[in-house]
């Protein structure tokens, strides 16, 4: 136990966050990854905190992890880790907030030396990773609460729909792309909430902090309700 539990609306709550990209090796030096910050996700973390739960942090690479007595941070690299760990944490957990950028495929094979350089180019074969959020949906059980984003940049709600349903989560985070200071690399972002229940909730352009408050308060009604 430590000091900050039993004060906040989530307190005795335990909570998964992913956070951050994944790094896919293609050789010792090189890999594949994405732009993600990880800024959302450890603010959806500190917020989690804030109000009293537990939160079992997944991280990716190349991201400070935060300092917070109730976050216990799990560093991971490449999506089949991140996967790994948040299905062995999520069990345990009341909600799951799938934050991360996880890479949507990753080299059939890893060289294990330094791929030298060819005359005609290279092609890397890449094999698709695990959802891990499809699967927390399925082995969801009753009284969790599991959230995921969406990054879209062509029909927006249809997808974040198409995502809410076919990978069984209560509610989808839309992030919306086409508005200016919006997303990846930015201190601020721009969201929707799709409810599992057919309602949709568009919030203004907000720093990371802010938009982390509204999708938390927007749980913890959901919980309470
Ligand atoms: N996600 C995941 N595991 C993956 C890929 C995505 O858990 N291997 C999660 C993300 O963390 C996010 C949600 O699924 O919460 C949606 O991610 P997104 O990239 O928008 O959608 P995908 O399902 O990967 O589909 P696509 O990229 O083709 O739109
Ligand atoms: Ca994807």
């Amino acid at each position: 136990r430590n000091h900050f539990e039993g004060s906040g609306t989530l307190s005795g709550k335990q909570a998964l966050v992913s956070a951050g990209p994944t790094f896919e090796p293609i050789d010792p030096v090189r890999f594949i990854g994405n732009h993600s910050s990880g800024k959302m996700g450890l603010a959806l973390a500190n917020t989690l905190a804030t109000r009293g739960a537990t939160v079992q942090l997944v991280l990716g690479p190349g991201v400070q992890p935060p300092q917070h007595p109730s976050i216990i941070v799990s560093k991971v690299r490449t999506a089949a880790e991140m996967y790994d760990r948040c299905l062995s944490l999520f069990p345990a957990v009341d909600i799951a907030i799938m934050a991360a950028a996880v890479a949507d495929f990753s080299p059939k094979e890893t060289a294990s030396e330094k791929i030298k350089k060819k005359d005609n180019g290279l092609t890397i074969e890449l094999q698709k990773t695990r959802d891990i959020l499809k699967e927390l949906g399925r082995q969801k059980r009753e009284g969790q609460f599991l959230v995921g984003f969406a990054l879209e940049t062509n029909n927006e709600e249809v997808f974040a729909r198409e995502k809410l349903s076919g990978k069984n989560a209560d509610l989808i985070i839309l992030n919306t792309l086409n508005d200016e200071g919006a997303g990846f690399g930015h201190d601020t972002n721009k969201v929707t909430i799709f409810d599992r229940n057919g309602e949709q909730t568009a919030f203004p352009l907000k720093s990371k902090e802010a938009v982390a408050t509204d999708i938390i308060d927007y749980i913890v009604n959901k919980l309470n309700a």
